[in-house]
């Protein structure tokens, strides 16, 4: 099936979002969304959803640093494209503006960019922990900062930040990619609880194990036979459809809640059984 025809933008979960949106006093924000931002949209997730938003009609500016292949993104979905290094402070001001400037209001922010990192903490260097932080923690709080108070002022908007699996359950090897993911539950529950009431939705996209260059560019790849690696096009359209149903997270595949739900209930299970499947 071509990008162009794929059902993401289907969107059956309007009616409930219009009902929440008019005892609140808010608008509703706009789905398929006209306007989008997206980070990481050289590569793997947030590449993918470029393509998709672009199938639904938005018009995005794609953000990252590999201009060629943001070139390439950008031809295929008719977008403007920046390239900057969203771990450097002020970047985010940078995208925020070149948005405005291009495309008007922005309907939709979508954070895919980040990185990941392997080995054992107490190896990591200063330098990588700040590194990594800077771009999974700081760049997407900082972009979304930067873009908030206009969806504000308009009264509605869309935020969608993709965290990791490794934020809810921790995982081995990954102390410090853990951390930042799970960095990235709190943002987004307190920032829910706090803008939810004035039109703005924030979707959480929780992947397990995706099949992206990201493994390899952490200089480590992805050696466990299960669970398999799913493809970055089946996470973005679940992100977006998630995102368009005003929906709190999305767990993809679905069934990694229920290692969550084990983790939580029953902690000394969920370590005996991650002992056995690592
Ligand atoms: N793949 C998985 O198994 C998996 C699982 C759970 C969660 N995730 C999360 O999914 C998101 C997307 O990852 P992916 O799998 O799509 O990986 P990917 O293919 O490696 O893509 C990562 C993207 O982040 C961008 N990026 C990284 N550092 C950046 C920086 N300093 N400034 C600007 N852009 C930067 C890259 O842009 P450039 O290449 O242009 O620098 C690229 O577009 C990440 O947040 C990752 O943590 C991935």
């Amino acid at each position: 099936m071509s990008t162009r025809s794929r059902p993401a933008f289907r969107d059956g979960g309007l009616t409930v979002l219009a009902n929440r949106v008019a005892r609140t006093g808010a608008t509703t924000p706009a789905w398929p969304p006209r306007t989008a931002v997206v980070t990481g949209a050289s590569s793997g997730i947030g590449r993918e959803a470029a393509l998709l938003l672009a199938a639904g009609g938005c018009r995005s500016l794609l953000v990252g640093r590999n201009g060629a292949a943001l070139d390439e993104v950008a031809a295929a979905t008719e977008s403007h494209r920046i390239a900057v290094d969203l771990a450097v402070p002020g970047a985010e001001i940078n995208v925020a503006s070149r948005a405005t400037e291009l495309l008007g209001d922005i309907d939709l922010v979508v954070c895919s960019a980040g990185l990941g990192a392997a080995g054992p903490f107490d190896a990591m260097s200063p330098d990588a922990i700040a590194q990594l932080v800077a771009v999974n923690v700081l760049s997407p709080m900082a972009l979304v900062r930067a873009m908030l108070p206009a969806m504000l002022d308009r009264g509605h908007g869309r935020i969608l930040i993709v965290g990791s699996i490794a934020g809810s359950l921790g995982v081995r090897g990954e102390v410090a990619y853990s951390a930042t993911k799970a960095a990235m539950v709190g943002f987004t529950d307190a920032l829910r609880a706090e803008v939810g009431r004035r039109g703005i939705t924030v979707t959480l996209c929780i992947p397990g194990v995706v099949d992206t260059p990201f493994f390899q560019r952490r200089g480590a790849p992805y050696v466990r036979r299960w669970p398999r690696p799913i493809p970055p096009a089946l996470v973005a359209e679940r992100m977006l459809a998630a995102t368009g149903r005003g929906r709190a997270e999305v767990w993809t595949p679905a069934w990694l809640r229920g290692a969550v739900r084990i983790h939580d209930a029953a902690p000394s299970v969920y370590r005996g059984l991650a002992g056995v499947f690592g």
